[in-house]
């Protein structure tokens, strides 16, 4: 016994010798493999920004449509990604089409999610669409499509097919919802803030369920994808294959609203003692409520109304008692008394009393604009995010200056403005450039993959990447 004892001590003091001996092979590396640790190329001694692009070199055959795919691959395309958009002759992706402010032209809703991006149109269904699909598939390095599900295999581009043309293609979807009794169902933001756990635990409690502004169903989804995307090119870098990645919008937004399901647990524990209808004496039921304005943290939060609330909608502030800060508060609001006040000095003392506080906070907020209180509260390390609307943000100056706020000239449309690229890179700089329009790219990309003359007149006399004339569509 004693024996086989120490046998395992001996075995498990040598396995944290042998991770070592690994890291002191990777450190040494450089020496040995003449500056290449790992197998990669030396630094660049190129200015950073002026050595491409973070995915230059990568192409990406875009079969999205709406704003969930489309969000995804405009993301790639900040990135230095080449994203050859596929869109069905004549119609392209719906949304050119929809709530147009300007008549005739590409809606905002398009270009705002299609930047950076090359337009061809294919008619997938029509054998010479498929000779050039084949031709693409043959050279991209991802596809992204958020069709129905079913939609893509029934075009012929079932993974099999696509995976024997080019072994390394990864291919990426977006789909309502994963494996199980919903994954047939069609499926848009709302349905997915619905199902993935946001809307039952938005709003306020005494209301029904709401659904947010921000689109984290479709955005957010997006969002996911092109980050496992970009996981599946570097493990492509090590495996010489390439993978299916699906993001199902249920699992994004649950997985945005994570905080929610940590609550729904704690509930096991008792009453969840930051939301305000604890401090209201309202009792918890089976799941999460819904919490109003209450902070997601732990440190009590709220809206308050600044000056000029009765007109302006936007005039509010959210403003977080956080506990380290909360003798700076007392002072601001005039209530040096509450800092040594049992009532109000600990966080536990002060949690049935929320209420009472940020209507006391509120009085102090109500003369101030919400800049003012901004610029107060920071001033002392107090937390506070003004209601900015959008017509604020959209002429912010510093949100111009650093490229999350952009202007694009369009040749149908004009200026527009779009939102840039969220992540900014030191060596892989964003130019935002405008959407394509309907097939601007169709000839080039013909060429580039190499098609002669004849065979362009050929594949273009099918109809494959025209829209059907008035008589064949009647007939
Ligand atoms: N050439 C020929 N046919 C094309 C084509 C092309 N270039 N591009 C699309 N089509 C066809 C598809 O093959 C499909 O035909 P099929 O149903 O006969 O197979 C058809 O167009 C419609 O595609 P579909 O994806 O079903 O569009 P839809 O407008 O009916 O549904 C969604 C839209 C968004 C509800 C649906 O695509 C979906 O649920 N997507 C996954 C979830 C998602 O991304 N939702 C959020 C969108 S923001």
């Amino acid at each position: 016994m004693a024996k086989k004892k120490q046998k395992k001590a001996k075995a498990a003091s040598r396995k944290p010798a042998r991770k070592v001996v690994k890291l002191a092979a990777a450190r040494n590396a450089k020496g040995k493999s003449n500056g290449k640790p790992n197998g990669l190329p030396r630094p660049s001694n190129k200015p950073y920004g002026q050595d491409g692009k973070a995915l230059t070199g990568v192409r990406v055959l875009d079969f999205t449509h709406v704003q969930s795919g489309p969000t995804c691959t405009q993301l790639l395309g900040y990135m230095g990604a080449d994203v050859i958009k596929v869109e069905r002759p004549g119609v392209g992706d719906i949304t050119r089409g929809q709530l147009r402010d300007v008549k005739g032209q590409d809606s905002l809703y398009f270009t705002m999610l299609n930047g950076n991006k090359r337009s061809i149109t294919i008619d997938s269904k029509h054998p010479q669409g498929k000779r050039v699909l084949d031709a693409l598939i043959k050279v991209c390095d991802v596809l992204v499509e958020n069709f129905a599900p079913g939609a893509l295999d029934r075009m012929g581009l079932t993974w099999d097919y696509i995976h024997k043309l080019n072994p390394r293609m990864i291919v990426a979807s977006v789909k309502g919802f994963g494996p199980g009794p919903y994954e047939d169902c069609k499926v848009y933001e709302n349905v997915a803030q619905c199902a993935g756990g946001s809307a039952s635990t938005t709003g306020f409690r005494d209301g029904p369920p709401l659904v947010t502004g921000a689109q984290i169903g479709d955005s957010g989804t997006g969002v996911h994808l092109a980050w496992g995307i970009v996981c599946a090119l570097y493990q492509r870098m090590r495996t010489g294959r390439g993978q299916k990645v699906l993001c199902a919008m249920q699992d994004g937004v649950l997985n945005l609203a994570r905080v929610k399901l940590r609550d729904q647990q704690r509930l096991r524990a008792g009453p969840l003692t930051e939301y305000s209808q604890y401090g209201e004496g309202v009792s918890f039921g089976q799941a999460v409520p819904r919490a109003g304005n209450d902070s997601g943290g732990g440190q009590p939060g709220w809206i308050l109304k600044c000056k000029g609330w009765e007109n302006d909608p936007d005039a509010y502030i959210y403003f977080i008692t956080q506990a380290p800060v909360w003798e700076a508060i007392c002072d601001l609001i005039g209530k040096p008394q509450w800092k040594t006040d049992p009532d109000y000095a600990t966080p536990p003392a002060r949690l049935p009393r929320l209420k009472h506080i940020f209507a006391t906070i509120e009085e102090w907020t109500m003369t101030k604009t919400k800049f003012e209180v901004m610029d107060i509260c920071n001033r002392v390390d107090i937390p506070v995010g003004p209601i900015l609307s959008m017509k604020e943000i959209a002429e912010e100056p510093s949100l111009r200056a650093t490229g999350t706020v952009v202007e694009v000239d369009h040749p149908g449309r004009g200026k527009y403005l779009t939102v840039g690229n969220p992540v900014k890179m030191s060596d892989s700089i964003t130019e935002v450039k405008r959407s394509p329009l309907l097939g601007e790219h169709t000839d080039l990309i013909l060429e580039e993959l190499g098609f002669k003359s004849a065979e362009i007149a050929e594949i273009k006399n099918s109809g494959a990447l025209s829209a059907p004339k008035k008589e064949e569509k009647a007939a």
